[in-house]
């Protein structure tokens, strides 16, 4: 019998975690993944990576509940345990505060991260221009490490790994027998999906080890998240806007809006700045397809779209795009299958 040739495109965050589950839960087929860029040149490792979602509009809620969950219970077990300080993966307590009261006050993932509760008054007394706010605990999961771990735990379970641009589908279809598509960004001219757009951010890492809360506002453009090695302050939401290099003006205006919140960072130094464009759709991508390739039937199973909560739902949409897998193979024409 044949073995089942399983490719992955993509090695951010969605990328690795999808070959993860599919190596681990099917050791019958043989797994690689190919990407043309790696940790630490993804879009997944500037990204602050802590666990927190909005709402995509046309996904049903209980399916975003369970990829919340899925990660979130993953990544919970990682930093209980000793893998914690190599995969990066850290628990983080902050706050949510909000100029006007939201008009959801209560977030569908409130019931998965740790302790969430309003605020109360003497804790919003120092951020005068906010009136409600939300305490919690949640994960970060630093990607510059949990990459690199999520490579160890993939070969370890005989995935190989190939450096590589892919310039169509066609040329995967000779060697593969399944094509599982978390290219993020990339799928706009890979297969030409209109609806993938780019959402430039840009943030600093400073450091500043007496900060060891996150404080984030509800508007999602100003934010300081504490880390292992720094803390993250953030940010911009630039739609459409694909400038990768750094914008002197948009360090200035975050680092003023930061230090309104938090006016210690005066005294922090700043380490580096980064920018990376979140791959944003209505709605993330995790479906199942056939294409026709040179008279050959090809399943794909596509994964990318997270835009900016990627590092939040990765583990989730891998866990279903495993399923979506396993689907695949048993319609399988028997040649191919096991
Ligand atoms: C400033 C900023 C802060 C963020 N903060 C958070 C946060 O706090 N929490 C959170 O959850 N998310 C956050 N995000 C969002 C998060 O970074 C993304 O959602 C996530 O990285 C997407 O992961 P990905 O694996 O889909 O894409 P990427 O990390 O972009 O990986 C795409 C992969 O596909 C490969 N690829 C693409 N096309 C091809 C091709 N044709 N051939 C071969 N390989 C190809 C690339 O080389 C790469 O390996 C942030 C983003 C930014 C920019
Ligand atoms: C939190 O605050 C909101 C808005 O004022 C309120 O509707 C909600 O009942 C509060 N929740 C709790 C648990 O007090
Ligand atoms: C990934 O999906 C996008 C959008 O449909 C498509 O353009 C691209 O060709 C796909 N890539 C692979 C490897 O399937």
């Amino acid at each position: 019998m044949e073995t089942v040739q399983v490719v992955i495109v993509g090695a951010g965050v969605v990328g690795f975690s999808t070959a993860v589950c599919v190596a681990e839960a099917l050791p019958f087929c043989s797994v690689t993944l190919v990407a043309d860029k790696f940790s630490p040149d993804t879009t997944s490792d500037g990204a602050a990576g802590i666990l927190f979602a909005a709402e995509y509009p046309d996904i049903p809620l209980e399916r975003q509940k369970h990829w919340f969950k899925d990660s979130f219970d993953h990544l919970l077990a990682i930093a209980h345990s000793q893998h914690s300080p190599e995969a990066g993966v850290m628990l983080s307590s902050g706050w949510q505060i909000f100029k006007e009261v939201p008009a959801n006050k209560k977030p569908f993932w409130s019931e998965f991260v740790i302790g969430f509760r309003n605020m109360t008054d003497s804790e919003l007394k120092r951020f005068p221009d906010h009136r409600f706010g939300q305490a919690f605990t949640t994960i970060k999961c630093e990607c510059s490490s949990y990459l690199p771990w999520l490579e160890k735990r993939f070969r370890e379970a005989g995935g190989r790994v190939e450096q590589r641009k892919v310039h169509s589908l066609q040329e995967l279809s000779t060697n593969f027998d399944l094509i599982v598509n978390c290219s993020g960004l990339g799928s706009k001219t890979l297969v030409g999906d209109a609806e993938v757009y780019p959402v430039r951010g840009q943030v600093l890492k400073v450091e500043a080890p007496w900060l060891q809360h996150f404080i984030r506002d509800g508007d999602g453009k100003t934010y300081i998240y504490p880390g292992i090695h720094s803390v993250t302050v953030g940010g911009t939401r630039q739609d459409g806007d694909w400038r990768l290099q750094v914008d002197q003006g948009d360090s200035k205006s975050i680092l003023e809006r930061c230090s309104r919140l938090e006016p210690s960072l005066s005294r922090a130094k700043v380490l580096g700045e980064w920018v990376g464009l979140r791959p944003s759709r209505r709605n993330p991508r995790v479906e199942r397809e056939t294409v026709q390739l040179q008279g050959r039937r090809l399943p794909v199973v596509h994964n990318y779209g997270h835009g900016g909560w990627g590092v939040t739902l990765a583990w989730g949409t891998a866990v279903d795009a495993l399923g979506l897998v396993k689907q695949c193979l048993q319609e399988m024409p028997p040649r191919a299958k096991l």
